[in-house]
């Protein structure tokens, strides 16, 4: 039975949540082949040896900036692109391990609402038939039976049932996210890949669709995983959330421990950059310099030491550990390994501590 899910989006007060998914040592290197053999000559390193859960009922906030690894992890686990190694656990069975007859079986169960749903649309066909596209490969239900469906999928969205009729090129932005949200629920799915499913979208429009995402968890018990590339949208809609920096997850927790106490500090630049409500309140933003290097040659330690302003020697050779600081809040960071929490702080008077420190090592050696 699927346990409620509170409208605030925090943790049932429940202990024992089922795990859904679980992911385990996640890895994916796209192969980069040159020459006339087409032989391969490198491996972009996508996603790294990356593990997290999802309960039942609940929302995992993905969240890091482009070229992290974010989408390879959705549609990796959606066997929409095979996996290099790991196991990716739905409902206790490995997805990589499921032969023909139980993989279609998992695709209903398991979908996907894409950035560009225009893209996923075929611009040649209405809308409706878009959206029974699935039940006809999946299901024998009858074509009034399947209009049926889609007139109840719309409705679901905020559409009308006529509206199934239409092409998708007379539709705005908004509706079409909408209608790609209508797609994905018409095999009544357990499990939804919400690939930042509203940032192409004005903001005003964002709230919208975010919250007939909530209404549909709700009513369905839908299971998601959210990605973002900033904290701002997860923030409120999810009740766990993971951050990744170049194909490795540096941070994972608890939402409300997550926004009160980031601990990476990669967390914290990404946080500082949410923009106040309150126009009284200054926030200092942390900028990081630099974009994030090439995932074909990715820096060696902490794959963050050439951007963050608190490296040190052994950032730059050994990759810090992956632990739970408390509570199920873990994070990758040797400040926080080796000194106090305080120590991964990106503040201005902790930075030039942590450089004059360096400097001094730097004497003595
Ligand atoms: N099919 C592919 N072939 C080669 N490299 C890819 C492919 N898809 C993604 N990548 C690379 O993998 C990295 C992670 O990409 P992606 O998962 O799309 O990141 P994100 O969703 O966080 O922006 C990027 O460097 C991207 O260029
Ligand atoms: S202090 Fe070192 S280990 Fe921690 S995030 Fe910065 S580079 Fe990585
Ligand atoms: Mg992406």
């Amino acid at each position: 039975m699927v346990e409620p899910t509170s409208t605030n989006g925090s943790t049932s007060p429940r202990a024992e949540r089922k795990k859904l998914i679980e992911v385990n040592h996640l890895v994916k290197y796209f192969p980069v082949r040159a020459g006339l053999m087409q032989r391969v000559k490198a491996w972009v390193k996508a996603v790294d040896d990356v593990s997290f859960f999802i309960n039942e009922g609940e929302t995992f906030g993905l969240v890091g900036e482009s070229g992290c690894g974010k989408t390879t992890v959705g549609r990796t686990i959606l066997r929409l692109i095979p996996h290099t190694s790991g196991e990716v656990l739905f409902n206790g069975h490995n997805v990589f391990d499921l032969g023909s007859g139980d993989l279609k079986k998992m695709r209903r169960d398991m979908q996907i609402i894409f950035q560009d749903p225009y893209s996923s649309l075929d611009p040649r066909l209405p809308i409706g038939e878009s959206i029974s596209e699935g039940l006809r490969v999946h299901t024998d239900k009858s074509g009034q039976e399947r209009y049926d469906i889609v007139a109840e999928m719309l409705t679901r969205v905020g559409m009308r049932a006529d509206h199934a009729r239409r092409y998708p090129h007379e539709f705005s932005g908004g509706q079409r996210q909408r209608i790609g949200i209508a797609r994905a629920l018409a095999l009544q799915p357990k499990f939804i890949v919400c690939d930042e499913p509203v940032s192409a979208l004005d903001v005003s429009i964002q709230a919208q669709v975010l919250s007939i995402l909530r209404d549909l968890q709700r009513d369905f018990g839908l299971t998601y995983l959210f990605i973002a590339h900033n904290l701002s949208v997860v923030e409120h809609f999810s009740e766990r959330v993971g951050v990744m920096y170049l194909g490795k997850m540096v941070e994972m927790s608890p939402r409300d421990m997550l926004y009160a106490d980031p601990l990476h500090p990669y967390t914290q630049a990404l946080m500082s950059a949410i923009p106040v409500p309150d126009p009284t309140v200054k926030r200092q933003r942390i900028l990081l310099e630099g974009d994030v290097p090439s995932p074909l040659n990715p820096p060696s330690g902490c794959r963050f030491h050439t951007r963050c302003p608190l490296a040190f020697d052994l950032c730059r050779q050994e990759e810090p550990p992956f632990k739970d600081y408390g509570g199920g809040h873990y994070a990758a960071c040797h400040w926080l390994e080796t000194g106090q929490r305080g120590d991964s702080k990106l503040t201005p008077a902790n930075i030039a501590e942590k450089k004059g420190q360096q400097v001094a090592r730097q004497v003595i050696h």
